[in-house]
């Protein structure tokens, strides 16, 4: 069934609590991930739930965590949630953006400056995970900015105050479905930020998502995994990728 919300958006004055929870469930020692992962839970909002946006939505609901996907069209989602259970809600992006104590961005490059006008000051100030690509032909000039300037540092330009981690934005999506869970070695999924914190809420939300985070660096060092660098694409261990990418193991 359909399930709308109502935007809360008194609970943001208590984001200082929630990501006090949210960090302590990252640091937890005995990392639990996948299928009813333990520890505190942590309300994801998905801005872009198409296939990626709605992969790794449905991954994070396996472990436990309760997703708001959103749309333009939030009418659009209904038969996604149906199949995702209770756990998931559509709405819009205004929604999802209240509702996350974390919140993952899948929309194709090109529309990153809308969405900064439409979004970027209720974003200010959330951990945000990037999973966007810049491809030439799709999104246009933004992508030659990508490659200047790098994916991560672009990023961060036009969320300007967002906690930005990127990640989950090196494999096709059905990899991401497949091998979620697979016996260890898990496949190895590369993160970057500046805000260490965040990226620890990040590294954990990799793990629940039942892949290995690899830790590459700032967001300056996230062109190392954007398209066409030696760390995208890489259906490999962490051991590997770490390898690869010349990181200590
Ligand atoms: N596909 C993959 O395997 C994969 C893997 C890694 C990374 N990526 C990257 O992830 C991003 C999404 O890829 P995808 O394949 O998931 O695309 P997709 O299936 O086309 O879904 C993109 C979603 O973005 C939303 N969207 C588009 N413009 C928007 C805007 N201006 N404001 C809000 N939402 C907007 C659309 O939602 P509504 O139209 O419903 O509003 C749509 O559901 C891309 O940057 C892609 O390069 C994709």
């Amino acid at each position: 069934m359909f399930k709308h919300v109502t935007v809360d958006r008194g609970r943001r004055g208590l984001l200082g609590a929630a990501g006090a929870l949210i960090l302590q469930a990252a640091l937890q020692p005995t990392a639990a991930s996948g299928q009813d992962a333990a520890g505190p839970k942590m309300k994801i909002g998905i801005i872009g739930a198409g296939h990626i946006g709605g992969t790794i939505g449905g991954l994070w609901i396996r472990a436990g965590h309760p997703v708001l996907f959103s749309s333009r069209h939030p009418e659009d989602l209904r038969d996604l949630v149906a199949r995702l259970g209770p756990l998931a809600q559509a709405g819009t992006v205004d929604q999802a953006i209240a509702f996350g104590d974390v919140v993952f961005i899948a929309v194709p490059y090109g529309a990153l400056p809308q969405i900064s006008k439409d979004y970027g000051k209720s974003l200010a100030g959330k951990i945000v995970l990037d999973a966007n690509n810049a491809v030439a032909s799709r999104d246009g000039a933004i992508a030659d900015e990508v490659e200047r300037s790098g994916i991560g540092v672009t990023s961060q330009k036009y969320l300007p105050g967002a906690r930005l981690v990127r990640a989950f934005n090196t494999l096709n999506y059905r990899i991401f479905e497949q091998e979620a869970e697979r016996p260890a070695p898990r496949l190895a999924v590369p993160i970057a930020g500046d805000d260490q914190e965040a990226v620890q809420v990040a590294a954990q939300l990799v793990r629940d998502a039942g892949f290995d985070p690899v830790e590459v660096g700032k967001l300056a060092d996230a062109s190392r995994f954007q398209r066409g660098a030696p760390g995208y694409g890489q259906n490999v261990s962490a051991a590997e990728l770490r390898q690869k990418l010349s990181l200590a193991p």
